[in-house]
């Protein structure tokens, strides 16, 4: 279906591929993982012609159409949402410009020429395309009411869907999509999981959301260090059996037939696993057909993430007694919320509007306040915050080590030895500094 034959790419001194070759074929969906930064977005931009390698070859069979969807979500701004959709079929879209085009300039030599758009437009089920855009749309939960409404002036969270629809547009042949959950809400993530695990044609999808990622993909490409490598079966099963083959590698006086043993034990256990799980799709059934060979090694390095408390929490951690809080205009967020959590608790906070999660944790840091009710964290407690927009903290651009130094506590804390080993576990490289990408900033 789609194929890159000897794909290198480079910006100026950095490689991020090196000789890769990788073909996907009908039906499967490809899960894209790497550490930010890998190249994920750069490749998906290859695929679909946007960027050029520096050398290399991508093939999509002859007659096939590719959609994506990007990661930029501001890249419609100037267009109402159902014109945006109809984009998304760019073949089909062209025609139906060049036709306006024409009509708009009538005159009998193009007349003829109209006609055969019309006769490819018609073809291409064009005369459907506005009400099949409005379905998609309305399936998706954008009221009709905003189907003519500048991209610009959507609420982001609805603009991702109207984007999802459009990459959706026409059931293209390929489907790429770049980060498709972010700034989705629950419902919207289990719908698209449901909608992509019974999509019959190719999806490549890149992902950071495990669960996403499981419930959807066939297989799974890592890119590491310039290689893009492709495993048979979803994330959890790459990860689990390319840690075992990990650890099988150092096991230096192990037998191979042991080894071989082991490995197709933990192939029929996965397998019986997902074949018992509820959403066990045709996809997920490939999983049966998965072979030792499938299993390798993988050289990827995970952050250390580390809770080190500073004192041992006590039995009460957080008492919530009848909170309520409303937004600017007034519209009630949330009410009569009673939590009480005990040691060792863990909450998710969900809500289809996300004025409502980041009121309750602003109010829980202190940030703003409630309109009714209090709280109360226990004393033997200390609270960290990461709010969903953090952009007020990346305005300078300081090394990692000076940025991070503001938050430390005790002398130790601030010296640069110690700071570049708490970096260093997160993966960052020793001069990384911060400097604005697009709309945000990033380590590089
Ligand atoms: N046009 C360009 N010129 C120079 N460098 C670029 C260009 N495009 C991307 N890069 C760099 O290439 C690297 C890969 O970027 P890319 O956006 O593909 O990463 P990613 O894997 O999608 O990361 P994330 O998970 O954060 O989305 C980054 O270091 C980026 O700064
Ligand atoms: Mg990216």
């Amino acid at each position: 279906m789609l194929s890159v034959s000897n794909l290198s790419v480079q910006f100026g001194k950095r490689v991020l591929f090196d000789e890769v070759n990788i073909s996907f074929t009908q039906g499967n969906c490809y899960g894209i993982i790497g550490a930010n930064g890998a190249g994920k977005s750069t490749f998906l931009k290859i695929l679909s012609g946007e960027v050029d390698p520096t050398s290399g070859q991508v093939h999509l069979e002859p007659g096939k159409r590719m959609s994506i969807l990007e990661q930029d979500h501001n890249a419609y701004d100037e267009f109402g949402a159902l014109e945006t959709v109809v984009m998304g079929n760019r073949p089909l879209f062209a025609i139906k410009k060049e036709i306006d085009g024409l009509y708009a300039d009538y005159s009998d030599e193009n007349a003829d020429k109209i006609g055969e758009l019309q006769v490819r437009f018609e073809e291409m089920n064009g005369w459907n395309a506005d009400s099949d855009a409005a379905a998609l749309l309305s399936n998706l939960g954008i009221a009709e009411e905003l189907h003519h409404t500048a991209m610009a002036d959507i609420d982001p969270k609805l603009k991702v869907r109207v984007l999802l629809a459009q990459a959706l547009f026409g059931s293209p042949d390929v489907l790429i999509m770049d980060e498709p959950t972010n700034d989705l809400d629950y419902d919207t993530i289990s719908w698209l999981e449901h909608f992509l695990a019974d999509y019959e044609n190719t999806v490549i999808v890149v992902s950071h959301d495990r669960h996403f990622l499981d419930t959807i993909c066939t297989h799974i490409s890592d890119i590491d260090f310039g290689k893009m490598n492709l495993y048979s079966g979803n994330y959890t099963f790459w990860y689990q059996s390319s840690q075992l083959a990990s650890r099988q590698r150092a096991q230096q006086n192990k037998k191979a037939e042991e080894k071989a043993k082991e490995l197709q034990e933990f192939i029929s256990r996965f397998s019986a696993n997902v074949a018992k799980s509820k959403q066990a799709t045709s996809r997920k059934k490939m999983l049966d057909k998965l072979k030792i060979e499938d299993i390798r090694p993988s050289s990827r390095r995970y952050p250390a993430i580390i809770f080190e408390r500073e004192r041992e929490a006590g039995d009460q951690i957080l008492n919530i007694d009848g909170l309520a809080a409303s937004s600017e205009d007034g519209d009630l967020l949330f009410s009569k919320v009673n939590i009480n959590l005990s040691k060792g608790d863990k909450v998710a906070v969900i809500s289809k509007d996300s004025r409502a999660t980041s009121a309750f944790y602003e109010i829980l840091n202190s940030k703003r306040r409630a309109d009714q009710g209090s709280f109360q964290w226990g004393v033997t407690t200390n609270q960290s915050y990461l709010p969903s927009d953090n952009t007020n903290y990346f305005t300078s651009n300081d090394s990692l080590v000076d940025w991070l130094r503001q938050w430390a506590k005790t002398e130790e804390e601030r010296e640069e030895v110690y700071i570049r080993g708490f970096l260093g576990k997160m993966l960052f490289r020793k001069s990384a500094r911060f400097c604005q990408e697009g709309r945000k900033f990033v380590a590089c």
